[in-house]
């Protein structure tokens, strides 16, 4: 049962280009709220202007307080990064369904800000291992505490491995084997999906869609899939990546 409540911004701090690292109090919702998750944030706006939340992932739920890592693509997210500490703001949530816990290993592979709900993953399950790729450096997430083993890859080669996140992961399927969780892009999800299946691994991943209800009642976030059609809001945003009917996304 998702909870709506007034939360008040604890901190808002810049970890990379347009990346925010936003804390708000929010202490039902962090209680619940689990890796996959995500919540509808709304906006300190007394005109109710823009009047959609935007859906955001946790990634981090503790000690009454609720984390996301919102990278600023146009004027929600903008105005989101312009909030500053004791502000309080609408939110809406745990929402959707979680990541499966894994059994065995983990291999996370977060493309971009789909980093988010693995780093939260990464702090609650054993041992697993976060692919964590960007363009450049200047966009890598500064955190001040990664909670697992993490390899980073830039496509330009600044930081870490040079190339794509995917790049390295049948190595790391080779070497620990396990479910890979992805989270990004969807050609990133795509490939991650493409190698696991290879490999014979399983691999879950966690999409994104325009969300005006964020609760299932719009169908504004239908997917295909090849199970007929699906909310992304309430039947997601976890899903088997084999169930994805990955030519009918967009990118
Ligand atoms: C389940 C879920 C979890 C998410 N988690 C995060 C997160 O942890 N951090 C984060 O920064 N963002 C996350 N997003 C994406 C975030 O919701 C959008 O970036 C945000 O809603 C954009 O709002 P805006 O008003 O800034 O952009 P708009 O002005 O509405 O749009 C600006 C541009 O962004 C594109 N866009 C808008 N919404 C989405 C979307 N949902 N998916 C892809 N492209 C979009 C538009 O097509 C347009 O090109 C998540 C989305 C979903 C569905
Ligand atoms: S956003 Fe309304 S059904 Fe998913």
């Amino acid at each position: 049962m998702p909870f709506d409540t007034l939360s008040e911004v604890t901190a808002i701090q810049q970890i990379a280009e347009g990346t925010f690292r936003m804390i708000l109090e929010a202490p039902e919702i962090a209680r619940e709220a689990m890796p996959g998750q995500f919540a509808m944030v709304g906006f300190n706006s007394p005109l109710f202007d823009p009047f959609l939340r935007r859906p955001l992932s946790f990634s981090s739920a503790e000690f009454g307080r609720v984390e996301f890592i919102v990278r600023v693509v146009g004027w929600g997210t903008a105005l989101l990064s312009d909030l500053i500490s004791g502000e309080q703001i609408p939110i809406l949530g745990p929402l959707g369904t979680p990541f499966p816990r894994p059994e065995g290993g983990a291999i996370l592979v977060g493309g971009g800000v789909g980093v988010a709900p693995l780093l939260f993953a990464g702090a609650r399950w054993k041992n697993p291992i976060l692919l964590y790729g960007e363009a450049n450096s200047e966009k890598l997430c500064h955190m001040h505490s990664v909670p697992c083993e993490i390899i980073i890859a830039t496509e330009d080669g600044s930081t870490g491995l040079s190339g794509y996140v995917t790049d390295g992961l049948r190595e790391q399927i080779d070497k620990c084997g396990g479910t890979v969780f992805a989270c990004g892009p969807v050609k990133m999800m795509r490939r991650a999906y493409e190698i696991a299946a290879e490999m014979g691994v399983e691999c879950y991943v966690s999409l994104e869609a325009r969300m005006a209800c964020g609760v299932g009642a719009c169908m504004g976030c239908v997917i295909q899939t090849k199970d007929g059609y699906k909310r992304v809001c309430k039947d997601g945003p976890v899903f088997d990546a084999a169930q994805i009917d990955w030519e009918a996304l967009d990118d």
